[in-house]
């Protein structure tokens, strides 16, 4: 499995362009699933979800093109013939994003088949919201050997509302909603940008739908939608990453190709706690001087601080001088950063869902241990700062989420170095049609 060897103490310097949002590439991929016709999506991140998503479409028949060379961020889908609107345990298991075929294997052939995601690192996320909004649209669903069965003629529009926030939740039912006989109201939606950059990729394909990026969502469903190009948005929890390893680092980076807007959270933060950050258009520029003032935080539902970058700021947390009290409102498990950053020298006390970090602590090199996407960006981050050479085990991990990492954290004058087999040899070499 592949490590990372990183030696800490290197301001970083320079420029770093983000790609686009996974989490905007995968329901995108997904929508497809929608229309018999050609979608084009640019902008898609070459990471390892990417390629799983792939796997699951090109497993129901669709065909799937991931671009390379000069297009290698492009990406092809057509669903002219599906032949089993199924989503194997084995594919889901490792992505539970897979399950955003639900709502539109339903919606478009009357049928899906999809594995039940089983427990994740971050805590037990069930699909309960995604299941009860597509009975609300008509849908029978029934559980069997591990897999939900979701059987509707059509499905009839509705009013959904959501006991509790969720992203894949507000953008599964939108895609089944955009199909449906007659108009589907959906209550205490997710305001995520994600879920607005793939409404408008189904508006694109000829869908109804208002208020995307609101809690409230109207649409109208339509008889079919068609083929459609759409540049997916820039990846906000990617640009949030570069942003605090350049505080941490005392660097001055600038981050393009992002939209500040989807940052605001995460930059009111940085300001407070005495980072220098200054944005427009498409980049913001980082100027930290590695000092910080101590700040508690909690993570929310968007536009409030994202539970994707905590661990990311619990490593900043470790360099500032005093405590400051993280809670994470989101998931019930997401601390397991907390105890690999102890092992370098951090003061950390966990409660439940609150963390108290205690700063500065000068961090030490260690071998650690990534346990998922996010606790792994933050222990790369401990490590740019840490006194010697750390070594990140389980890459793969942040393979998943981060497009060749260590090569843009090398641009800006990091050491740091992949050892062990490269990423799957699949994505340099040319793309073959499936
Ligand atoms: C999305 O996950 C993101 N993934 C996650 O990013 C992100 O952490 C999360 O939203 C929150 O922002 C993708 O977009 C692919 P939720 P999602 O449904 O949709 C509970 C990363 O690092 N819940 O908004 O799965 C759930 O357990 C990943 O890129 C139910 O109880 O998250 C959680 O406590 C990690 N029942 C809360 O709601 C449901 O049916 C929010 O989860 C659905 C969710």
């Amino acid at each position: 499995m592949d490590k990372f060897v990183i030696r800490g103490g290197n301001p970083l310097l320079g420029t770093i362009r983000i790609s686009g949002a996974k989490n905007a590439a995968l329901p995108a991929m997904a929508a497809a699933l929608l229309t018999d016709e050609q979608v084009i999506l640019e902008n898609i991140p070459q990471v390892r979800d990417i390629e799983t998503e792939r796997r699951l479409l090109a497993s129901m028949g669709a065909e799937v093109e991931l671009g390379y060379g000069r297009a290698q961020h492009r990406t092809t889908i057509r669903c002219a013939h599906l032949v089993a609107p199924e989503a194997a345990y084995e594919l889901v298991k490792t992505m539970r994003a897979s399950t955003l075929v639900l709502g539109p294997l339903v919606a478009r052939c009357g049928m899906a088949r999809v594995s039940l995601p089983g427990g994740c690192a971050i805590g037990a996320r069930p699909i309960d919201l995604h299941i009860k909004g597509l009975e609300q649209l008509g849908a029978k669903i029934s559980q069997e050997h591990g897999y939900v069965v979701a059987r509707a003629d059509r499905l009839r529009g509705g009013h959904v509302v959501f006991d509790k926030i969720t992203v894949t939740g507000t953008e599964d039912l939108l895609m089944a909603a955009t199909l449906a006989d007659g108009e589907t109201l959906m209550e205490n939606c997710a305001r995520e940008p994600e879920v607005g950059d793939l409404a408008s990729l189904l508006i694109k394909m000829g869908a109804n739908i208002e208020g995307a990026g609101t809690s409230t969502i109207r649409v109208k469903g339509v008889q079919r939608l068609h083929g459609a190009r759409h540049r997916i948005i820039p990846d906000r929890i990617e640009a949030g990453t570069f942003i605090v390893a350049a505080a941490m680092t005392g660097g001055d980076v600038n981050v393009t190709g992002c939209d500040p807007e989807h940052l605001a959270a995460l930059l009111n933060k940085l300001q407070e706690v005495g980072v220098k950050v200054r944005h427009n258009g498409e980049s913001v520029r980082v100027m930290g001087d590695g000092e910080f003032k101590p700040s508690d935080m909690s993570t929310e539902e968007y536009p409030g601080f994202p539970t994707d970058m905590q661990a990311q700021y619990m490593a900043l947390a470790t360099q500032a001088e005093g405590a400051s009290v993280i809670t994470e409102n989101i998931f019930e498990n997401r601390f397991m950063h907390a105890q690999e950053l102890v092992r370098m020298g951090a003061n950390i006390k966990i409660e439940g869902r609150r963390a108290t970090v205690r700063g500065k602590t000068q961090l030490s090199a260690a071998a650690v241990l990534a346990s998922d996407l996010r606790a792994s960006a933050s222990l790369v981050l401990a490590a740019l700062v840490a006194q010697g050479e750390t070594i990140v085990d389980r890459v793969y991990h942040i393979d998943r989420g981060y497009e060749h990492i260590e090569e843009k954290l090398r641009g800006v004058g990091a050491e740091i170095k992949r050892i062990g087999e490269m990423f799957p040899k699949r994505l340099s070499t040319p793309a073959v049609l499936v």
